[in-house]
């Protein structure tokens, strides 16, 4: 039986997973944006331990989420779930002036991977869309390029699978992997979706807390419990430096000093 951790389990894929892994018999946290939807949460997956509430667009309330996970105890797995869509139609700054997308999509995963005590399974959920992101890493905030929504989502995709596997690198022994769930019929995928919206959340839920020899791997990209190839630009380690470098500047939290080793 494992114990998960999984943000933006308020609804869609991550609510999904929630009830999956609990049906199996394994524990669940949750979280949710603000006490509200806490509840809605709560009341959606029966069984779920509790849920962690705050607002990733903020840096401040993305360390209290850590904070609040780390008062909770150990984790077997976190599953860095919550994303905005790629349909903004402007650059919306949060309150530390990042743009939105960038702050929940992309720093949210890494201060929360920073700061969260170290479980043995880290799952990042990407996208297709990741294929189409800038791999050059410039103007992450952009500041100096003109907006496009898809675009600015499609970038944040390819940073979670640049983090993925940086986190593998740098913790050999923590299993850290991406994933894309297919376009399903979630609140983000909307009605028109193609994908079959059942099978959106096994891949995270066999990643994070199977026995498969095949989902105990590590700096792997999975599509539908298979190995899938993820944009090389991925692999290589001076993005995914530069990503950790960008992050922790945008941030102020360090990835490797982030949260003592507990082991
Ligand atoms: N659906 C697709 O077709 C598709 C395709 C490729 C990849 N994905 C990826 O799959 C993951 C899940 O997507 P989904 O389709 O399940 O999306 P969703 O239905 O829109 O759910 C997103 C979850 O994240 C939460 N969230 C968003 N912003 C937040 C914030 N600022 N603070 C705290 N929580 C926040 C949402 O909370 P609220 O409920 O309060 O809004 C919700 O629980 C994402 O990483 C997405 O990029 C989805």
């Amino acid at each position: 039986m494992a114990r998960v951790f999984i943000t933006g389990s308020s609804d869609g894929l991550g609510r999904m997973a929630a009830q999956l892994l609990i049906e199996q018999g394994h524990r669940v946290v949750l979280h949710a944006r603000n006490e509200r939807r806490g509840q809605e949460a709560l009341s959606a997956v029966p069984g779920a331990e509790t849920v962690v509430i705050g607002d990733l667009t903020s840096i401040a309330q993305t360390r209290s989420v850590a904070d609040q996970v780390n008062r909770l105890g150990s984790f077997d797995g976190v599953i860095h779930n919550a994303a905005v869509g790629y349909q903004e139609p402007r650059r919306i700054a949060t309150e530390d002036d990042l743009p939105h997308v960038f702050a929940v999509n992309t720093l949210a995963p890494y201060i929360l991977t920073a700061l969260i005590r170290r479980p043995q399974r880290l799952i990042y959920l990407s996208s297709g869309l990741h294929q189409r992101g800038d791999a050059s890493l410039k103007d992450l905030a952009w500041e100096h390029r003109p907006w496009q929504g898809q675009q600015a989502y499609s970038d944040t995709k390819l940073h979670n699978v640049l983090l993925a596997f940086a986190v593998a690198r740098r913790r050999p022994d923590v299993l850290s992997n991406a994933l894309e769930p297919g376009w399903v019929p979630t609140k983000m995928g909307g009605p028109q979706a193609p994908d079959a919206l059942d099978a959106g959340h096994r891949t995270q839920v066999w990643l994070v807390a199977s026995d498969d020899p095949a989902a105990m791997v590590t700096g792997e990209y999975f599509y539908h419990m298979r190995p899938r190839r993820p944009n090389p630009a991925s692999r290589d380690l001076d993005r995914q430096e530069k990503l950790l470098d960008a992050c922790k500047r945008f941030s102020g939290v360090d990835l490797l000093h982030g949260y003592p080793e507990t082991k």
